[in-house]
């Protein structure tokens, strides 16, 4: 094909179908996931994480025994054999726990088969473990970080309690664990995003399952995508009074900035997230979710009237800040927490991608010089 004969699409692949999955999607226009055939924010409210998870893998929710043994293996799964000692290099070398987990993921299975000479049980069960090993290294390192003992998993904790009791190093308030856990369950997936595509990018090479993932990390890094909870949050504290709501933000508007927690490349009506973190902030309460509530309608009424033809809304950062705040993480967790619930997604995504594998391979438009002949 020559570079005239390429095929044109939107800046940013926007609206582009690249692939078919049978893993969920989002419907913008109706502000509007799910998972497989729930509805994802409905399953979030009152599942739990390894429930989705078999959805996801498995195909379907687990019964009551298929949920124990699933539970019970994930559980299993989190218990990693990498040596404390490299453990703590990375800890001393980053400050970034989800960066840290680069390093640490391909060590999970260090024998590095490519994904395509696995057999379908085979990979299902290589992404599982690695999906299953992401919070113990995160916790680990951060704890390293911090000069505090690594806490080793409980094989029969649910994997968001786990999360909680490894990284924070105690076991938190049950209604608290299930704030987090509402989060976990509502983050698995959502559709194309750029961390799933970059994973099934390279998936479709064949790469091993821990390079698939720590693409899926990469891309997950980058504030655009799941770097911005803290930020929505520290923008909330520098505002301080709602009332400041409207200079700050026209500032920071006029000088080209983000405001972090708000837009969607997908979403044309209210994120079905964002009102779900939302309605779990006001079920805890307090000054701080009062605030929040009141700046965000100003936000809003701000950007609206900047950029009258777009429509922005409000994302799921804004109020999961707040709601993984209030159950006592601190922010340099936000991002690993995502990853966590993200690493789950992704594993399914290669799945699917190695089950069905067609090379992801486009091309670019070449708009420099012209080359001599
Ligand atoms: N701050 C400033 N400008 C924003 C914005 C925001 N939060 N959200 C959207 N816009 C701008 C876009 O840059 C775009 O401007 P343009 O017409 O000059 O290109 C316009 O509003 C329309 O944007 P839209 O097409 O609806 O979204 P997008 O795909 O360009 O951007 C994001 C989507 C997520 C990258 C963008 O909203 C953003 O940067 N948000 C802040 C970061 C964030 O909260 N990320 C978490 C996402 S879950």
């Amino acid at each position: 094909m020559t570079t005239q004969e390429l095929i044109q699409v939107p800046s940013g692949l926007k609206g582009v179908a690249v692939a078919e999955t049978e893993l969920g999607a989002v419907r913008g226009s109706e502000g509007f996931y799910h998972y497989r055939e729930y509805n994802a924010a409905e399953l979030a409210r009152r599942a739990s994480v390894s429930d989705v998870w078999h959805l996801l893998v498995e195909g379907s929710l687990p019964t009551t025994e298929q949920a124990a043994r699933f539970e019970r293996q994930i559980g299993d799964h989190r218990a990693v054999g990498i040596k404390p000692a490299i453990i703590d290099a990375v800890a001393a070398a980053t400050s970034v726990p989800h960066l840290g987990l680069m390093a640490l993921l391909p060590l999970v299975a260090p024998d590095g088969i490519p994904t395509i000479d696995l057999s379908p049980r085979e990979r299902r069960e290589a992404a599982t473990r690695l999906a299953a090993a992401v919070p113990t290294l995160l916790a680990a390192t951060h704890r390293r970080r911090l000069g505090l003992d690594v806490i080793a998993p409980d094989p029969t904790l649910g994997h968001a309690a786990d999360w909680l009791r490894m990284v924070l190093g105690y076991e938190i308030d049950p209604a608290k664990a299930r704030m987090v856990e509402t989060y976990l369950t509502a983050t698995i997936d959502h559709g194309f995003n750029a961390s799933t595509f970059a994973t099934r990018v390279v998936t479709s090479t064949g790469a091993d399952a821990a390079a698939a993932l720590c693409a899926g990390i990469g891309a997950l890094s980058g504030p655009l995508h799941g770097g911005a909870p803290s930020l929505a949050l520290s923008m909330i504290e520098e505002i301080g009074d709602p009332g400041n709501t409207d200079a700050w933000v026209r500032a920071k508007l006029d000088a080209g900035q983000k405001i972090m927690g708000f837009g969607h490349a997908v979403y044309r009506a209210d994120d079905p997230r964002s009102l779900l973190m939302r309605e779990v902030a006001e079920g805890h309460g307090g000054p701080l979710v009062e605030r929040a509530v009141e700046i965000e309608a100003r936000i809003l009424a701000v950007m609206r009237s900047w950029k009258p033809d777009a429509v922005i809304v409000t994302n799921v950062e804004y109020y999961a800040g707040i709601v993984l705040h209030l159950a006592g993480l601190t922010p340099d967790l936000f991002t690993s927490t995502f990853t966590v619930s993200r690493a789950i997604g992704w594993s399914a995504h290669l799945i699917e991608q190695a089950d069905n594998n067609k090379i992801l391979r486009p091309s670019a438009r070449y708009v420099g010089a012209p080359p001599a002949s």
